[in-house]
C-alpha cells in the first residue's frame, strides 16, 4: 500500500504533468479561450438585436457616444479635433439640407466621392440619419468605371468633395442626362446644374432628425454599398448590411481596445477597413481617432508621437515604408502598442519589431463582401489568424486542393472537391448558411453567383469563393499564400484582371491581351503585366500606350510590364493561361520574347532592357 505521502506526491506529479502536457500541446489554450469569450459575447449581443428586432447601428451607437460623451475627441484631422459633439451637430446639418428639401428620402442609395476628412464622417452619417444607404466611390476610379458604379448601386444623388469635382468634368452631362443630381462640398461653382452644399450646410439648424428616419427592424438590411474589384469586369458594389458594420466596428475592441486608445487611420475611408473598422471600431469603444488625408511615412512617428497614438491601421506595404525611411534615434520612443490590419509579410514584420520595438500586430483577414474572418490575436509572425476547435464550430470554413496550371479547384471521381492536408495549401471556401451569410453585389445576381461555388462537397450546399490560397499549420494557424483567379493585390488595392484587359482591348494595335500579377522583390503584392498579341500590321506604340494606361486605368491598375507575345495559351477550360507567365515573370535575360516597361520619367512603354530590370529588383526605379 501506497503512504499518503507517495500518494500526494504522485498526484502532484500527475497534476503538474497535465498542466505540462497540454502547455505543449496547446499552448495558446487560455488565450485562444478568452479571446473565443470575446467573440461570443459580442455574437449574444448581436443575437439578442435580432431577436428583440431593437437594433442598436453603429449611426445609434454614435449618438449614444455623443450624448455621453459629448466633449471627447472624436476625430483629429489636421491639428484640428472634433469632439462627438462636433460631427454629431454636422451630421444633423447635413440631414437638415437633404430632409428640408426633400432631395432624398428613407431607403434611397446617396453615392459619395470624397477624400478623408471629418466632413466625410459628417456626411455619411448626415445620410444615415435620414435612414439612406450609402455608396462610398474609389476617388481614384477613372470616368468609364464611374458611370457604371451608379447604375449597379442605383443611386440618384451624388456628393463630391471639392477636391474632386474637377475629375468629374468630363462625365458631368452623362450623370445629368441620367437625372443624378450633383452636390459639390462647395460655397459655389462654375459647372452650371451643380447644386452646392457647404452654404447650405452653414445655414441649416444642427438639431436632429426624426428618429424614426434612421430605424430599422432587420441587420440584414442594406446600410452601405462598397466597390470592390472583382474577379470580373467593373468594379462590384458589394452590399454591406448593418450586421457587417457591426461585426467589424467589434475589431479593436476583440484585440484588447479600450476609450483610452488613440487610433491612427492613414488609409482611404471609402474601404471598409478605415471606414467599418476604423471609424466604426472608435465609435464602438468611444475613442478617438487621428485621421489622415493620405497615408505619409515621414510624418507617421511624429504623428503618433504628438497625438499619444495606441493603435494603427495598416496594410502591408505601409510598413513596408515605414521600415524603408531613415533610421532615427527616437524611433523606439512612442506609445504605441498595436497594429491592425492585414498584408503584413514576416520579412517586413520582423524588421519592423525590430526598428520600433514590440508593437504587437493583429492581423485581420476577411474581404469586404465576406462572410468569413479571421484574427491572429496571438500576435504570431506570419500568420492572419487563428483557428481552433471552437472556432471552427462557429465558423464553417475550408481549404480545398487547387489546381494552378487548370486554374479551378480540384474534384474527385464524384465530382466533388477534397480538402488538403494540414500545412498544404488550398482554396479557403466558407459555408454560406444563415449564421454566415452572404449579402452579394447590388444589381447582379450573376456577378453574386460567380463568387458562390455549389456541389462542393454535397449535392446543393453552397460556399463562398474567397479566391485566396491559404494553409494552416498542425497548431491551428493560418498563413495567407496567393490569391488565385483574375485578382491581385497592389498598393494596397485589388485589381480585376477583366477590368484592365476591357480597357487594353481599346488599344487599336492589340488584338489580345491576358493581364495578370507578378511578383517584384522588395513590395508587397504583385505588379500588373500585361502578355499581348498585336493585330495584323500594327506594330507596338509605346507611347500611345502609355497614354491610354494612364487616362483609362488608375495608378495601381496599370500594367507596369508588357511582353508581346505571337500566340496566347489557353487552359483546359478554354481560359486564358495564366500560371507560366506569372511563374516565368519580367526578366528580360529569361524571356525572349519582346518585354517593355512603364517609364513615368519618359510617359512611355521602354524597352526593359537587362539593366532597367537590374533597377527595379534592386529599388532604385520607382514603381
Ligand atoms: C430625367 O428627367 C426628365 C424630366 O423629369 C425625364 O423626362 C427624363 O425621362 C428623365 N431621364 C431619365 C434617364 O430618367
Ligand atoms: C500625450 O501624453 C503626454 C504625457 O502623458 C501629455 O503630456 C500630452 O498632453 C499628451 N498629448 C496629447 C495630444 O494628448
Amino acid at each position: 500500500m501506497l503512504s499518503p505521502v507517495t500518494w500526494v506526491t504522485a498526484l502532484l506529479a500527475g497534476i503538474f504533468s497535465v498542466h505540462i502536457a497540454q502547455r505543449l500541446r496547446f499552448p495558446y489554450f487560455w488565450k485562444d479561450f478568452f479571446f473565443l469569450l470575446k467573440i461570443i459575447r459580442y455574437g449574444i449581443r448581436l443575437e439578442i438585436y435580432k431577436l428583440t428586432k431593437r437594433v442598436v447601428t453603429v449611426i445609434d451607437r454614435f449618438i449614444q457616444q455623443a450624448a455621453e460623451i459629448p466633449n471627447k475627441p472624436f476625430l483629429i484631422y489636421e491639428g484640428v479635433s472634433y469632439t462627438y459633439q462636433d460631427i454629431e451637430k454636422r451630421s444633423n446639418k447635413v440631414a437638415q439640407v437633404f430632409a428640408k428639401r426633400g432631395t432624398v428620402k428613407k431607403g434611397d442609395t446617396v453615392a459619395m466621392l470624397m477624400s478623408n476628412g471629418p466632413d466625410f464622417v459628417s456626411v455619411w452619417f448626415g445620410l444615415s440619419k435620414l435612414g439612406c444607404s450609402v455608396a462610398f466611390l474609389n476617388i481614384n476610379i477613372k470616368s468609364r468605371s464611374l458611370l457604371h458604379c451608379f447604375n449597379c448601386c442605383g443611386a440618384k444623388v451624388l456628393i463630391v468633395g471639392a477636391d474632386l469635382l474637377d475629375t468629374l468634368e468630363d462625365i458631368l452631362p452623362n450623370l445629368q442626362e441620367d437625372n443624378i443630381s450633383i452636390w459639390a462640398m462647395k460655397t459655389e461653382t462654375s459647372y452650371p446644374g451643380v447644386n452646392t452644399l457647404m452654404d447650405k450646410i452653414e445655414e441649416a439648424s444642427d438639431k436632429p432628425v426624426a428618429a424614426e428616419l434612421r430605424a430599422i427592424t432587420s441587420l440584414k438590411a442594406p446600410n452601405l454599398y462598397i466597390f470592390t474589384s472583382g474577379t470580373t469586369g467593373l468594379p462590384k458594389a458589394a452590399v454591406i448590411t448593418h450586421l457587417q458594420s457591426l461585426k467589424a466596428a467589434g475589431g479593436f475592441w476583440a484585440y484588447g481596445g479600450t476609450a483610452d486608445d488613440v487610433i491612427y487611420t492613414p488609409l482611404p475611408l471609402y474601404h471598409s477597413a478605415a471606414s467599418l473598422v476604423g471609424i466604426g471600431g472608435t465609435i464602438e469603444m468611444g475613442a478617438t481617432c487621428v485621421l489622415k488625408k493620405k497615408f505619409s511615412a515621414s510624418q507617421f512617428w511624429n504623428d503618433c508621437r504628438k497625438y499619444n497614438v495606441t493603435i494603427f491601421q495598416y496594410i502591408g506595404e505601409l510598413c513596408r515604408y515605414l521600415c524603408n525611411q531613415p533610421k532615427g534615434e527616437n524611433d523606439k520612443q512612442h506609445k504605441v502598442h498595436m497594429g491592425v490590419g492585414n498584408g503584413l509579410r514576416q520579412d517586413v514584420w520582423r524588421e519592423f519589431h525590430r526598428r520600433f520595438g514590440k508593437i504587437r500586430m493583429c492581423e485581420l483577414y476577411g474581404s469586404t463582401e465576406g462572410n468569413l474572418c479571421f484574427m491572429n490575436h496571438i500576435g504570431k509572425i506570419g500568420s492572419v489568424g487563428r483557428s481552433n476547435f471552437f472556432y471552427k464550430i462557429i465558423f464553417k470554413y475550408v481549404l480545398v486542393k487547387y489546381d494552378m496550371v487548370r486554374d479551378e479547384p480540384v474534384k474527385n471521381q464524384q465530382g466533388f472537391c477534397e480538402p488538403v492536408k494540414s500545412g498544404e495549401s488550398g482554396l479557403l471556401l466558407s459555408k454560406i448558411s444563415a449564421q454566415s451569410p452572404f449579402f452579394g453585389y447590388a444589381g447582379s445576381k450573376q456577378l453574386t453567383e460567380k463568387k458562390i461555388l455549389r456541389n462542393v462537397f454535397a449535392e446543393g450546399d453552397a460556399y463562398f469563393n474567397t479566391g485566396d490560397l491559404m494553409a494552416e499549420d498542425e497548431e491551428g494557424f493560418i498563413a495567407f499564400k496567393d490569391r488565385v483567379g483574375d485578382t491581385f493585390r497592389w498598393k494596397g488595392e485589388n485589381v480585376a484582371t477583366t477590368e484592365v484587359t476591357e480597357i487594353l482591348g481599346l488599344v487599336d494595335f492589340i488584338q489580345e491581351a491576358n493581364v495578370y500579377g507578378v511578383e517584384v522583390p522588395g513590395n508587397e503584392g504583385k505588379a500588373g503585366m500585361a502578355a499581348i498579341i498585336l493585330r495584323p500590321e500594327f506594330s507596338f506604340d509605346g507611347k500611345k500606350m502609355f497614354d491610354h494606361a494612364v487616362r483609362d486605368l488608375p495608378t495601381y491598375a496599370r500594367p507596369l510590364f508588357i511582353r508581346i507575345q505571337e500566340s496566347m495559351e489557353m487552359t483546359g477550360t478554354f481560359k486564358q493561361q495564366k500560371f507560366q507567365l506569372v511563374a516565368s515573370g519580367f526578366n528580360p535575360s529569361t524571356i525572349e520574347e519582346p518585354l517593355y516597361f512603364l517609364d513615368y520619367s519618359q510617359k512611355c512603354y521602354v524597352s526593359l532592357t537587362t539593366p532597367v530590370y537590374q533597377s527595379i529588383v534592386e529599388g532604385k526605379c520607382k514603381l
